[in-house]
């Protein structure tokens, strides 16, 4: 026998932030040309949530860790790892996760940005997962964050339809019992990495006013081919995850795919031979949130009772890069503890430090010239 102990994943915190603004389809068809009977035809979509000027990816993934935290009972500081996964950070550099670090007052955190599009999420848990496998790390936190309507064209019809903005997290914590994480597989193909982009911004099209002139700022999409591929990879996906499980598909109680759109999941469904009522589809009410879908869609199933410990689920994404994956994970809960830990109070300590922290960094620099900062 291995002298090591085995370590299992589990998923013992979870959370969510949507903005409370709502912007249905009818709203919509007043902005561009379309309706509220195409885009329900077409998705399945009725409205999403759109960010107010003073949030951002990295507000709504604070909240939404916050809020994970404080079901899994963990004080922020205990985190060993922060995975924030966004395709809308709140900048090219620094990472979010550190901003998200700062807020929540993790201070003894690692922190990094992960980008896989839509299948961030999957990445990300599954990067956690290794982490705490390997003893690297205890206690990890992932968030999935997205404000695309900052990128929409809105008179794009082909895009500014589909997308909504919202955060979901989940905390990662190391045990010797069996469950959580079960499998994860991640898949690529950048061939198709032209299908569904954001051209301008990075080195390659730095901006320019001419790029902002030209619409390269906003997010560029083949809609036909992405659904192609997507209704493709959804149930070869599921299907490698839960064997990698060492499972069947009757061991699955529910499989959460990424929210883009109804026609997608049906389709997956109907190549997994299975009915619809096997799958959370909450994106009626948010659209596409991108790597927050799958944790949006988690969540509110466990909100409901839909999810309750003992359950196995495969969580299964698709989106830009080309990118695509799967999980299928136990179903937790939080781990007991003696004491009820606040973690709201941390984010008032953490305004604070930070605060401190910029202050400290400011008299350093008075005291040794600014020139040698
Ligand atoms: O997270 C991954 C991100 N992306 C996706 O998952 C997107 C995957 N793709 C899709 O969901 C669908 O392809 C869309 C919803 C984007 C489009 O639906 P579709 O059934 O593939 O429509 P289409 O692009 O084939 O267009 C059909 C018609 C076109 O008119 P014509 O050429 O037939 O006259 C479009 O111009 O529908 C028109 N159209 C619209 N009409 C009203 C396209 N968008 C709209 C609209 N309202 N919003």
């Amino acid at each position: 026998m291995s002298e090591y102990p085995t370590r299992y994943a589990h998923i013992t915190g979870w959370g969510t932030a949507v903005p409370e603004k709502v912007l249905t389809n009818c709203e919509l068809a007043t902005m561009v040309d379309t309706s509220d009977e195409w885009i329900v035809s077409h998705t399945g979509i009725k409205e999403r949530h759109v960010v107010a000027p003073e949030e951002s990816s990295a507000t709504l993934a604070a909240d939404a860790a916050i809020k994970a935290l404080d079901v899994a009972n963990l004080d922020p500081s205990e985190l060993d790892l922060i995975i924030v996964t966004s395709a809308s950070p709140e900048h090219l550099f620094p990472a979010t996760a550190c901003l998200v670090q700062d807020r929540i007052g993790a201070t003894k955190a690692g922190a990094f940005d992960l980008l896989a599009a839509c299948s961030g999420f999957i990445y990300a848990m599954n990067m956690g997962a290794q982490y705490i496998r390997s003893g690297a790390a205890k206690n990890v936190l992932i968030v999935g964050t997205e404000t695309l309507t900052r990128f929409v064209d809105w008179q794009d019809r082909n895009t500014c339809i589909l997308f909504g903005d919202g955060a979901g997290a989940f905390v990662l914590q190391e045990s010797e019992t069996p469950g959580g994480v079960l499998s994860g597989i991640m898949r690529s193909d950048g061939s198709g990495g032209d299908l569904l982009c954001l051209p301008a911004g990075g080195s390659k099209m730095p901006a320019t006013a001419e790029t902002v002139s030209t619409g390269q700022h906003f997010i560029h999409m083949n809609g036909r081919e992405v659904f192609r591929f997507a209704s493709r990879v959804i149930a070869q996906a599921t299907r490698e995850a839960i064997a990698a499980a060492g499972l069947k598909l009757d061991d699955i109680k529910l499989i959460v795919p990424h929210q883009a759109n109804l026609r997608i999941i049906e389709s997956a469904v109907r190549h997994l031979e299975i009915s619809l009522d096997r799958c959370v589809v909450n994106l009626d009410r948010y659209g596409n949130t991108s790597t927050a879908s799958i944790p949006l869609a988690v969540c509110e199933a466990v909100q409901d009772g839909r999810i309750q410990p003992g359950d196995r689920l495969v969580l299964v994404g698709f989106g830009g890069g080309l990118t695509w994956g799967a999980s299928v994970v136990e179903w937790s809960g939080p781990f007991p503890t003696k004491h009820k830990v606040r973690p709201l109070k941390y984010r008032v300590l953490a305004r604070l430090r930070s605060w401190l922290l910029r202050g400290a960094r400011h008299v350093e620099g008075l005291i040794w010239g600014r020139e040698n900062q």
